[in-house]
């Protein structure tokens, strides 16, 4: 009685959740409620129309087949964003045909049930988080036709049991974590037209079964870790488009004929091995080719003509030992669909050809560094406004960068370096403003910078080693987007770090040194909280070692030597975690600290200051008595002179205040600059903004000091009003005299 009422109830059940059908499959229904269990995270609510409400073939992404009503013949849930693991239950949907789980975040091991799927004929787990090896039992789908797992994190083996499948003709397990060799029964799967083994951590030698493979269209083993040659069966498939074993540790000669025996080349990448021989003159007969991908090999010899490959978007046989005059590029210009041009790096000769200007108008990249081409930069930029790249460093370039360099308006990187590029640079280069790299470094440049204020993108600007001279325009310091590096080091700029270079918060690297930079460094420096190296060595800067680095807590190379920095070492340079530091020829005085970086002897160097004692042992100084102690307090008088700093330029404004204050130092040094100190405008501050504004007239923000006093400088509450302090000292005699004429002034 029991068992009729749940039979009764069973069957109300059933058709109660499916009105429409009488032959539906439990089997199938389970399994797909059980893959829904096993989802963790269904962010786009993908699987929301799996509930019994629904006929289980209406669901998203299920379709179930014409022969076989109501059996699940494919699961489609590309790009859903599903996460968690796949369900061993999807070994029961026996009719399956497809799956498609691609760009989901599915993690776990690939379970071994999916070999229960015989009429499995298309898999595509790629783009996923799958763990684990590639399943053995896959080799019992004998249908697969289509097999993807790229881009996972798969381990172990291929497994060879796959060389049963003989009906596939993709198999794409490239872009995982995979180990050992190509197994040599993969040259059984004769079906095969894609084969996609890169970037796997796959090391031994290529099989010389993969020949038989003469159907292959598509071959890519780059980026793993072969070693011997490439068999020459390989370059019989006649049928290949894709030929890529780029990034191994092959040595080889390419055969010369190989144009001829791959006439539908259309990719050829055999960058970065140590492949040997001529670049074969052939090439050119293979007349579909687009990529040619030679770089970082030893190739040697002459470039033959390739200049009738009319489809070529890709050339790059940089950092070879080809041997050739530049001209032969002349040739390129027929190329009209070429895109990427790097030759740089080999042996090449000649004049750069003003033909380059008349290259394809789709070129976005040229790189010809470090050749010994000579020559000056073509007048005019011809077809090359497209271009995002141009590189030409480490060359004998010389003369003027024509001013239509500015028509290169796209130009993201560009790198004149180490050539002899004279005058100035061109005002046009203000039209360059999507540089995110510049480098103009070790030339003969002179003349100003002004003309770089625009390039607001910038990251990495590097000046150096060239004559650019005057000061350096506030506007350049004011490029907050440089991150990685800020050189303008050997030049000789000269006046006061603009204290602008605090908008430089995001920057790692800042090199000033060796230049003529004179005055004190700007309290603004410890803005530049991301700052890991300074260089300031070899100028006339002076002042104490400003107490504001201390927020520099990030600084592991500070170079200050050579300059005439005064007072004691300061104690938070022990505390920052330096791993450099160079405070030799200056005149500080005073105890040098014991802990950090003192610690070690080889890691700082404190030579030619005179007055120093104490430090650890190794240093030989004398100790330290009360009368090396510098600090002295005297009566000081103070005046303001505020200024308004208005586009970056300091404004004097007028005599305002008097202030008497017993309190701090002795101004020190007697120094010929004075920043002249001239306006019409009164500004009107409290006592309280007066000391806070330069830091309570630290020296960090000394800006000169003369016979009776110093000059401070500082930023006041606003932040945009920069404002100058002098500080008599009166117990010089004459101090209240000159205090009086500035009164008057
Ligand atoms: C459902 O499918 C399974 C597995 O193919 C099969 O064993 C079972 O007989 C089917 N049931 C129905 C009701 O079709
Ligand atoms: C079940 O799926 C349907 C769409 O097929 C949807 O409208 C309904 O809200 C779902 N029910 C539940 C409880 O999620
Ligand atoms: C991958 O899936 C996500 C959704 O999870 C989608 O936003 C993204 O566009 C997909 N990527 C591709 C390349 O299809
Ligand atoms: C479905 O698969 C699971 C896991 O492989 C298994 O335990 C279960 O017995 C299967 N159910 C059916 C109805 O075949
Ligand atoms: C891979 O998946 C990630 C995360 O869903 C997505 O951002 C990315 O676009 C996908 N890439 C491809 C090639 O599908
Ligand atoms: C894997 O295949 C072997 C050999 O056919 C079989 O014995 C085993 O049950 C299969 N494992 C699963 C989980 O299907
Ligand atoms: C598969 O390949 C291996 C190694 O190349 C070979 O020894 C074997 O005979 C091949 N098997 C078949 C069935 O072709
Ligand atoms: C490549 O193989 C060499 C030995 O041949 C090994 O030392 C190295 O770690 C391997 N590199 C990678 C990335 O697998
Ligand atoms: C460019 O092609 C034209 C016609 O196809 C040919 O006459 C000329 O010699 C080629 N120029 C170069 C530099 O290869
Ligand atoms: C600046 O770029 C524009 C296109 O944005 C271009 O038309 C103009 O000629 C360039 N000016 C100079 C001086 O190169
Ligand atoms: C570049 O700066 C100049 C002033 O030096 C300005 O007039 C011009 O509009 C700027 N050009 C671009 C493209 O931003
Ligand atoms: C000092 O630093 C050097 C370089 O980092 C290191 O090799 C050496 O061991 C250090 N010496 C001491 C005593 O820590």
């Amino acid at each position: 009685m029991k068992i009729l009422t749940f039979l009764i109830f069973f069957f109300i059940t059933c058709f109660l959740i499916t009105p429409s059908t009488s032959s539906s499959n439990e089997t199938d229904v389970l399994a797909l409620l059980n893959f829904k269990a096993g989802i963790e995270l269904d962010p786009l609510g993908a699987l929301n129309s799996w509930n019994q409400t629904t006929h289980f073939c209406n669901w998203n992404g299920i379709q179930c087949g014409h022969m076989h009503h109501n059996r699940v013949v494919e699961i489609n849930l590309l790009s859903q964003g599903l996460v968690g693991p796949l369900s061993p239950h999807i070994g029961n949907l026996s009719f399956l045909r497809s799956i498609t789980l691609k760009n989901n975040s599915f993690n776990g091991k690939i379970p071994q049930e999916i070999g229960m799927l015989r009429r499995l004929k298309f898999l595509d787990l790629s783009n996923n988080s799958f763990v684990g090896a590639i399943p053995r039992n896959l080799s019992q789908c004998s249908n697969l036709v289509h097999i993807s797992l790229v881009d996972n994190i798969l381990s172990g083996s291929i497994p060879s049991e796959l060389d049963s499948l003989y009906k596939l003709k993709k198999l794409l397990i490239g872009k995982n974590d995979l180990s050992g060799s190509i197994p040599p029964s993969t040259g059984n799967l004769t079906s095969l037209t894609y084969l996609y083994l890169g970037s796997s951590s796959l090391n031994g030698e290529i099989p010389e079964s993969l020949a038989q493979l003469q159907s292959l269209v598509y071959l890519n083993i780059g980026e793993n870790n072969l070693t011997g040659t490439i068999p020459h069966g390989l370059f019989n498939i006649s049928t290949i488009i894709t030929f890529a074993v780029h990034a191994n540790k092959l040595q080889a000669e390419i055969p010369f004929n190989i144009g001829l025996k791959l006439p539908n080349l259309e990719g050829l990448y055999l960058g970065g091995n140590q492949l040997t021989g001529l670049i074969p003159p052939s090439l050119s007969n293979a007349s579909s080719l687009e990529h040619i991908v030679l770089l970082m090999n030893s190739f040697t010899g002459p470039m033959p003509n390739i200049g009738g490959l009319s489809h070529l978007q890709t050339f790059t046989i940089a950092l070879n030992q080809i041997q050739d005059d530049i001209s032969f590029i002349t040739s390129l210009t027929n190329c009209t669909n070429l895109q990427l041009l790097e030759i740089g790096d080999n042996l090449l000769t000649g004049s750069l050809p003003t033909a380059i200007v008349n290259m394809s108008t789709y070129l976005s990249s040229i790189a010809i560094s470090n050749t010994q081409i000579h020559g000056k930069i073509p007048f005019g930029i011809g077809n090359l406004v497209g271009l995002t790249r141009l590189s030409l460093q480490g060359n004998y370039l010389d003369g003027s960068v024509p001013p239509s360099i500015g028509e290169l308006y796209n130009v993201r990187e560009l790198d004149l370096g180490g050539n002899s590029f004279t005058n100035q640079i061109p005002s046009s280069f203000n039209n360059l403003t999507w540089l995110i790299l510049l480098s103009l470094s070790r030339n003969n440049f002179s003349g100003s910078i002004q003309s770089l204020s625009n390039c607001t993108n910038l990251l990495d600007l590097d000046l150096s080693y060239n004559n650019f001279n005057g000061p350096i325009p506030p506007q350049i310091m004011s490029l907050s987007s440089i991150s990685i590096s800020l050189n303008l080091s050997y030049n000789s700029f000269v006046g006061y770090i603009p204290f602008e270079v605090g908008f430089l918060s995001s920057l790692t690297k800042l090199d000033l040194s060796n230049n003529r930079l004179s005055g004190f460094i700007p309290r603004s420096l410890s803005s530049c909280l991301s700052l890991q190296t300074l260089y300031l060595e070899a100028n006339s800067l002076e002042g104490e070692i400003p107490g504001g680095l201390s927020a520099l807590t990030g600084l592991q190379d500070l170079d200050l030597s050579r300059n005439n920095f005064f007072g004691p070492i300061p104690r938070f340079l022990s505390e920052l975690r330096l791993e450099k530091l160079n405070l030799s020829h200056n005149r500080l005085q005073g105890e040098v600290p014991i802990l950090g970086i003192f610690r070690n002897r080889t890691l700082f160097s404190l030579d030619g200051n005179e007055q120093l004692c104490g430090g650890i042992t190794e240093l030989n100084l004398p100790p330290c008595s009360l009368s090396n102690s510098p600090s002295q307090n005297s009566t000081l008088l103070k005046i303001l002179i505020p200024a308004v700093v208005s586009g970056g330029i300091l404004f004097a404004v007028s005599v305002f205040l008097v202030i008497f204050l017993y309190k701090r130092r002795m101004a020190r040094k007697k120094s010929p600059i004075m920043p002249s100190l001239i306006g019409n405008q009164f500004l009107r501050l409290s006592y309280a903004d007066l000391l806070k504004a330069p830091d309570e007239f630290n020296e960090t923000n000394l800006v000169g000091s003369g016979r009776y006093g110093s000059v401070y400088k500082g930023i006041l509450d606003d932040e945009t009003t920069l404002i100058a302090v002098k500080v008599l000292n009166l117990s010089i005699r004459g101090a209240s005299k000159s205090f009086l004429a500035e009164c008057n002034a």
